[in-house]
């Protein structure tokens, strides 16, 4: 294979496939997935066509939320290999011309991270404190949290501590897991080792950084309790709360753009996780001095609605355009329901919370039916765009997960409310016939695979006219043959039509959201179609098509 030199600002229209490592290859057989194990199947992701990869964190960890969770920031978990095998990975990605990002999570430490322990230890107003955001408690003997705040994944923000000499102490914030302690943003000995991390991966070689819970750093000052009602928090925007998306945020990542700037091109990148409405907010974060991507998570939360999408892409696409970001588009991640199960769902939009056994059910065939055309949308349109592991091959979500076996906090912390996002983590099938699917060579998986997964799995797509794989290969080559990512969208279609259609660089793109037939306009001919069209040659609902001028025959 061929590889192309990275244009300086190759991640405007990039596609990037998220590697969870602990799902993705193990080469050890002991169940989890592991650094050796992605470099292996480094060449199935350059045939697959994308530009690069985003590693989840592999960083020193006990696992308490899956990695999220960092006890050393410059070292990787014994569990998925060593910093050698960084370095192999990254030499062997660059062969391939993939870039590769990394997961840096800014927002808080493992609970065994030894900054968390010093602070632990060195007591109430110490500079080891001063690096999380500990407060003593309300009420007579400090017995009550000291604001309202809740964790995220369920339960109370705060936790208290005993204090060396024995006694009951003081609280830290922690707006995730109890494992999880949020640093204190305003402290500089933050700031400062953060920059050194980053410096530490980009010396190492990496092309960027996915950022974890980019719009949380910054607390109100006094961390304020909530007033919000749970009506207002669905209407006013995020930063109407005390701790997401506070003005200053903003001068981290224009800090950090300048780190990142001062590296030869091709550009290293920041991508924000930040879940912020209205979309001018999330803009902030994408302007020019600040991170280069930003999900599009309103695009990945849309109804299946043709007027929804269309509404989305345009505002997305505005909004963006205005700070020059591109638009970076994604429809599953390690944290939703995958989008081929949550399309064959009643309700599309709603992407947290799981499946569980008992739950009405997916509608597989819909959901995956919808999943390939909603794939032939994303990555027709303007932008960068993110793959999660598995969609490739239509992978759907295990919703019959045995409750003993979730891993996911939130199905502790939310009192079992919600069956959390194991479900969308299940390793991936590379071998219909091999044990654990080809997984592990040992037939190990830390969580069960569905049997149906053998239908799934790469070795029975690969060179499968039809398959999501092999559909999923066909649209990347044309997106950059054609290259759809750095064209202009001009819709087609009239405003409010259930049959969206629009050109891009030279292509006309329909994906039929009616409940009827649509008909293809005469003069094009089908480049890549999601799903079959129908005998009489019309497209069929719930599916979308790239077409391009026919040829005039002789
Ligand atoms: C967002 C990550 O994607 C998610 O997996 C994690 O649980 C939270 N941030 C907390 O780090």
């Amino acid at each position: 294979m061929k590889r192309i030199p990275r244009e300086r600002d190759w991640w405007r229209d990039a596609v990037i496939y998220q590697v969870y490592p602990r799902s993705f290859a193990d080469s050890d057989g002991d169940g989890t997935g592991d650094l050796p194990g992605v470099t292996e199947r480094l060449p199935y992701l350059a045939e697959l066509g994308v530009d690069g990869l985003w590693l989840s964190p592999f960083y020193r960890s006990p696992l308490a939320d899956a990695g999220y969770d960092v006890a050393d920031y410059r070292d990787v978990d014994p569990r998925f290999g060593t910093l050698a095998d960084v370095d192999t990975l990254l030499a062997r990605a660059a062969e391939l011309g993939l870039a590769v990002l990394v997961d840096l999570v800014p927002n808080h430490s493992s609970d065994q991270h030894p900054w968390f322990q010093a602070a632990v230890a060195a007591g109430r107003g110490s500079p080891e404190r001063a690096r999380y955001l500990f407060r003593d408690g309300r009420g007579a003997d400090g017995g009550l949290p000291p604001n309202n705040w809740r964790s995220g994944f369920g339960g109370p923000g705060w936790t208290r501590i005993t204090e060396p000499d024995g006694r009951p102490g003081q609280w830290y914030l922690h707006l995730f897991d109890v494992h999880q302690p949020d640093f204190d943003w305003s402290c500089p000995d933050v700031r400062v080792e953060f920059e050194s991390v980053l410096r530490f991966w980009l010396d190492r070689g990496v092309a960027g950084f996915r950022v974890d819970v980019a719009h949380g750093l910054i607390k109100a000052p006094g961390l304020p309790d909530l007033t919000l009602s749970p009506e207002d928090l669905a209407s006013l925007p995020t930063h109407a709360t005390p701790f997401w998306d506070q003005d200053g945020v903003h001068e981290v990542y224009a800090a950090w753009r300048r780190v990142v700037d001062s590296y030869p091109p091709p550009d290293r990148v920041l991508c924000a996780e930040a879940w912020v409405s209205p979309p001018e907010r999330m803009a902030r974060y994408l302007r020019p001095d600040e991170m280069h991507q930003g999900f599009a998570f309103d695009f990945l939360g849309c109804r299946w609605d043709a007027t929804s999408l269309r509404q989305v892409i345009d505002t997305e696409l505005r909004t963006m355009a205005a700070v020059g970001a591109p638009s970076t588009w994604v429809l599953s991640n390690h944290d939703v329901v995958r989008h081929a199960s949550r399309l064959g769902t009643a309700d599309p939009g709603r992407v947290t919370g799981g499946i569980r056994v008992g739950d009405p059910q997916p509608d597989r065939a819909l959901g995956l039916q919808r999943a390939r055309a909603a794939t032939l949308l994303m990555l027709a349109l303007p932008g960068a765009a993110y793959l999660y592991q598995g969609e490739e091959l239509g992978l759907p979500e295990h919703t019959t997960l045995a409750d003993q076996l979730r891993d996911d906090p939130v199905w502790i912390r939310s009192g079992h409310a919600h069956a959390g996002r194991d479900g969308c983590r299940v390793p991936i099938p590379w071998s219909a016939h091999a044990p654990g699917f080809g997984f592990s060579p040992t037939g190990a998986s830390w969580l069960p695979q569905p049997p149906e997964f053998a239908e799934y799995a790469a070795d029975a797509q690969a060179g499968v006219p039809g398959s999501t794989l092999e559909l999923y290969r066909t649209a990347l080559r044309v997106r950059r043959a054609y290259r759809l990512g750095r064209g202009r969208l001009a819709w087609v279609s009239p405003v409010r039509s259930p049959v969206l259609a629009f050109d891009i660089s030279g292509l006309r793109v329909m994906v039929n959201l009616n409940s009827a037939h649509a008909v293809l306009p005469d003069g094009w001919s089908v480049l890549c179609q999601s799903g079959p069209l129908a005998p009489d040659g019309q497209l069929p609902v719930d599916t979308a098509v790239w077409l391009t001028p026919s040829q005039p025959c002789g």
